[in-house]
């Protein structure tokens, strides 16, 4: 995580919010900004940790996903250079699914190994959305945080199901970045600061969410009260809330860390997955429900079983 922590204090010195209607809204109170730090310089720390934590070295890695929506280089993909800072020695790839992109990463990993092509695959999600807000909009710029966070998948059958969508909706967030002269364009192109109609972002969230749990827990034959831990995408604290509600399952169910990350985009759910492994509350055997939803509209959700 990048050292500086901002607090909605901090927001409302040069924003016109504050601590109350942020905290009562989205259950975010303090979030991490990249500022002296590097994107990159968290990307290989976390992918490092991850591997060591693995009993792996960088050169056992076989493939690296990195889930990233954006950093200074358009190309190369964020993943080749991480893969020259860890030292390792294999392809990689980054994707963009937004805020589902550790979802979408988790499928290709999954498939990657049930193939039988690679054995380890290091997922990273790193993400920086402080740099695709405009920090004079508090419909936006409050909801947000920077963070890192990978894992290593492995052989083994802890994966019981998963279960992605897209449906194509721009409207309700979206970021433009903006492109290079070209003096053979004659139309203006767009570009914008993230926009987000958040009333559309809550109703889609809420729906999708629910939707796909439905899928992987008929998928995998189990019902809500036989898992153990839902890790929802820490985008709202009432979204989390609305969902725990129609799955009518207890608040201890659902673990999160919205009030001190804010939206770390597709890092939310594995920043989340290391801090409850860390602290001894998530074991071996338990069963884990993974959902996430983001803008494009992706939406996916997992059922793995822990087996670390
Ligand atoms: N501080 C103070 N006032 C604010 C702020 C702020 N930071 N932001 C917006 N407002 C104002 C608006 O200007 C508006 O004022 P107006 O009524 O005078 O026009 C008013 O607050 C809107 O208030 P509400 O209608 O109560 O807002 P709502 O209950 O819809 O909450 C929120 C807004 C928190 C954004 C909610 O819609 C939400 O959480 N949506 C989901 C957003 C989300 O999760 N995005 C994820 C982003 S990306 C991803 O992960 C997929």
């Amino acid at each position: 995580m990048p050292s500086l922590v901002v607090s909605n204090d901090m927001l409302s010195e040069f924003l016109d919010t504050s601590d109350e209607w942020i905290s009562t809204r989205t259950g975010i109170k303090q979030r991490r900004i990249i500022s002296n730090d590097s994107l990159k310089e968290l990307a290989t720390k976390a992918s490092l940790q991850a591997i060591e934590d693995a009993g792996l070295t960088p050169k056992d890695i076989d493939f690296i996903i990195c889930s990233n929506t954006v950093n200074n280089y358009v190309v190369p993909a964020f993943s080749c250079i991480i893969q020259g800072e860890i030292e390792a020695n294999c392809p990689c790839i980054d994707l963009n699914a937004a805020c589902t992109g550790f979802m979408y990463a988790l499928y290709f990993a999954e498939s990657l190994i049930a193939s039988g092509k690679v054995k380890n695959v290091l997922v990273l999600c790193a993400e920086e959305p402080s740099r695709i807000v405009n920090w004079n909009d508090r419909n936006t710029c409050v909801l947000f945080g920077d963070g890192t966070a990978a894992v290593v998948l492995t052989e083994g059958n802890s994966f019981k199901s998963i279960h992605l969508t897209t449906q194509s909706r721009i409207e309700p967030l979206y970021y433009q970045r903006k492109l290079e002269y070209n003096p053979f364009v004659n139309n203006p192109d767009g570009d914008a600061p993230l926009v987000m109609n958040g009333k559309d972002v809550f109703k889609l969230a809420v729906s999708s969410s629910l939707a796909d749990i439905g899928t992987v827990l008929k998928k995998t034959d189990l019902l809500a009260e036989e898992i153990d831990f839902f890790l929802l995408h820490q985008a709202n604290m009432r979204i989390i809330e609305t969902i725990r509600e129609f799955l009518k399952q207890p608040v201890e169910k659902f673990p999160h860390n919205i009030q001190k990350c804010g939206n770390t985009s597709s890092a939310s759910i594995p920043i989340l997955l290391d801090e409850l492994y860390r602290d001894g509350i998530i074991r071996s055997g338990d069963k884990i429900v993974l959902s996430a939803f983001g803008a494009g509209f992706t939406t996916g959700a997992a059922v793995l079983e822990w087996a670390k």
